[in-house]
């Protein structure tokens, strides 16, 4: 029988790469492309507490973050806010919708999160954290979970105080970005902190920043010995990468059947027109490495309807360009 590559708290986790959370990408659609694929569970994008407060429980937009597709399990709710009351309370409330796990977000650096406490601006307030998941631990049915930034910024780089006081006060898993808050996305990951997390926690700890290929899934998971990987940014275009494939290895065939697959999952999700438009952010990316895909990148940005989207996708394998609608 399949063996687990690791549990949080009682939940079997079935392989050991996974879809990092992304506002605006790893939406439901985006999430069961990369669930088929090999990603072993899912995260919502994130959801801010503040918006769900109130008796119509937040925007129409915040409420699509948390619906998924049963077929997703393990399915966590990554939310995030500054406030430990309304952390919890939200967190209590949205078990009635049946996620399995509950992960708050210590790694937001977008200044209007960060700077008000929430994000990454948790880390700097070690007694918050600690508060917070003593209270989550014992209030949650869920196993309540983590992804952090390494510190707040080359100063104040405390990430093994923080990771100890979430794993004490009850977390069941740890996911680390290997980069401060002030870093944003420049620099390096930094895989010896993560090294360094997962060598003090006897929680799986999970491993973040700058995964792009399959070599990279082995070297990270050989350099910081993480129960799995998260990948972001090298899944965009190529969810292959959950099947350790790289993005030129794919061949067309499978790229214009995954392509169209996932256009129409988002068709289904958002409806037509907006399904569409919201899928140009995807298949810019899924058509690097195509031969040719640079001609057709600006037909495809600007088609309106359906039939001409998927006709220029499919004449990406044929030897002739099709007639761009103007
Ligand atoms: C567009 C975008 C949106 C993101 N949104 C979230 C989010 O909602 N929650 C979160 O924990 N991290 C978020 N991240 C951070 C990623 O999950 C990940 O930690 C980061 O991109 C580093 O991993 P990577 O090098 O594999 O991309 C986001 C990143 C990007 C690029």
């Amino acid at each position: 029988m399949l063996q687990p590559s690791f549990h949080i708290r009682e939940i079997p986790i079935y392989g050991d790469v996974i879809l990092s959370p992304m506002d605006g990408y790893s939406d439901l659609p985006f999430r069961s492309v990369c669930r088929t694929l090999g990603s072993a569970m899912s995260y919502t994008e994130f959801v801010n507490v503040d918006e769900l407060q109130g008796r119509h429980g937040g925007s129409r937009r915040t409420q699509q973050k948390l619906v998924f597709d049963p077929a997703e399990r393990p399915i966590s709710f990554q939310i995030y806010g500054h406030d430990v009351d309304r952390i919890v309370r939200t967190a209590v409330r949205l078990q009635e919708l049946q996620p399995d796990i509950i992960d708050i977000n210590m790694g937001c650096y977008v200044k209007n999160i960060s700077e008000r406490g929430a994000g990454a601006g948790m880390l700097r307030f070690p007694d918050r954290v600690a508060q917070l998941f003593s209270t989550l631990a014992r209030e949650l049915q869920v196993p309540v979970t983590a992804k952090m930034r390494i510190g707040w910024d080359d100063n104040q780089r405390n990430y093994l105080e923080i990771a100890q006081i979430v794993a004490g006060c009850g977390a069941s898993a740890l996911a680390v970005h290997g980069r401060t808050r002030a870093q944003a996305y420049k620099g390096a990951a930094d895989w010896d902190a993560i090294a360094e997390i997962r060598q003090q926690l006897h929680i799986p700890v999970l491993g973040n920043g700058d995964v792009r290929t399959p070599a990279d899934i082995r070297r990270m998971q050989q350099h910081t010995g993480c129960a799995a990987v998260l990948i972001g940014r090298g899944a965009i275009g190529n969810p292959w990468i959950f099947q350790h494939k790289a993005a030129e290895s794919v061949n067309t065939a499978e790229k214009i059947a995954l392509v169209r697959r996932h256009l129409a999952l988002n068709q289904q999700f958002y409806g037509a027109a907006a399904g569409l438009v919201l899928f140009r952010k995807h298949v810019a990316h899924y058509l690097q490495h195509t031969a040719r895909g640079e001609s057709l990148r600006l037909a495809l940005l600007t088609c309106e309807h359906t039939a001409d989207f998927e006709a220029l996708i499919e004449s990406l394998g044929s030897a002739q360009p099709v007639a761009v609608p103007a």
